[in-house]
């Protein structure tokens, strides 16, 4: 380390550009006043401090000062090069994934939405600067960036909770989550026996989120979604004015590789300035670069 700490030491003197640093040590060494007196040092000079992470530490200890995992390295980097981010200083509530509705204490009413085209949003979002929260159902997807902040939901219920919770406080709302319609009006304490040749379970409306969202916007721009087999545009735009929104992506399911499950996706976009975009079929990644420079223009 000492040739290694020499070399590194001859760059930081040389260098004429912006510097970032990204103490790693052990805590009792990080939390000592010479270093975080050196740290302050550094700081008033501009350099970047890019603080350490929480947890168990080379010696056993656990506390502060593990380095910055690489992910929020690059996002500070990112930051740093891109310092006009659009959508910085503005909070995003997304919603993904299917919801399960409770049948019995093993069973459930979902669908087979993956929450790929949500986790992207959320993803796109926080790469322009937005504060993300997600509000996801039961998925397989990982957030990959660390400024999303993950509230995991099971039931329609839950995802309503969450999001009126938070609508207050938001700038804009993408709600892609696959919310079940209806769940079953009670759900059975114990699991339900095959005795009889048939079943029949009554079903409830689910509050919509969407258009209770849409209901209570105090300035929020709200973003839906549309799924339909026919008469696909004047349905998407009777949904724009019924929910109230400012944009809404239609997702038809005539199109091939379109959809859910599928890592791709074509989609029209709508806007309340009647504006009407169809693209190609784009990776989720790509239609959620276009969904929301679509947002940063229209809001
Ligand atoms: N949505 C919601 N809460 C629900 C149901 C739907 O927030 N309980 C949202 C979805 O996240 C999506 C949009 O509403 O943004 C989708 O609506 P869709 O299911 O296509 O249409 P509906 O309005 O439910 O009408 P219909 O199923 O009759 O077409």
């Amino acid at each position: 380390t000492g040739i290694c700490d020499n070399f590194l030491l001859a760059v930081y003197l040389s260098a004429k550009c912006p510097v970032m640093l990204a103490p790693a040590m052990d805590r009792d060494m990080y939390l000592h006043q010479s270093t975080q007196a050196n740290l302050q040092e550094l700081n008033g000079r501009g350099h970047i401090i890019v603080d350490p992470g929480t947890g168990e530490l080379a010696s056993g200890l656990e506390g502060k000062g593990r380095m910055a995992e690489a992910e929020e390295l690059f996002e500070k980097i990112d930051e740093f090069f891109h310092p006009d981010l659009k959508l910085k200083g503005l909070n995003a509530l997304v919603t993904a994934g299917p919801t399960y509705e409770r049948i019995d204490p093993v069973r459930f009413i979902g669908n087979f939405s993956t929450g790929k085209m949500g986790y992207a949003i959320a993803e796109e979002l926080a790469r322009q600067g937005a504060s993300v929260t997600l509000v996801s159902g039961p998925s397989h997807e990982r957030v990959v960036d660390h400024r999303i902040n993950l509230i995991k939901v099971t039931s329609a219920q839950e995802m309503f909770d969450a999001c009126v919770g938070l609508w207050e406080q938001t700038n804009i709302g993408v709600m892609s989550a696959a919310v079940a319609d209806y769940r079953p009006k009670q759900m059975a304490k114990e699991k339900i026996k095959k005795t009889s040749s048939s079943l029949s379970i009554e079903l409830e409306k689910t509050t919509d989120i969407l258009a209770h969202l849409g209901k209570n916007k105090t300035g929020q721009y709200l973003v839906g979604f549309a799924l339909e087999t026919s008469n696909e545009l004047e349905n998407a735009k009777l949904k724009l004015k019924n929910k109230n929104l400012d944009l809404i992506v239609l997702n038809s399911l005539n199109d091939k590789g379109a959809g859910f499950g599928h890592d791709t996706n074509k989609v029209t976009l709508l806007s309340v300035s009647n504006k009407i975009t169809s693209f190609e079929l784009k990776s989720k990644a790509a239609v959620a670069a276009d969904i929301v420079r679509t947002i940063i223009e229209e809001k």
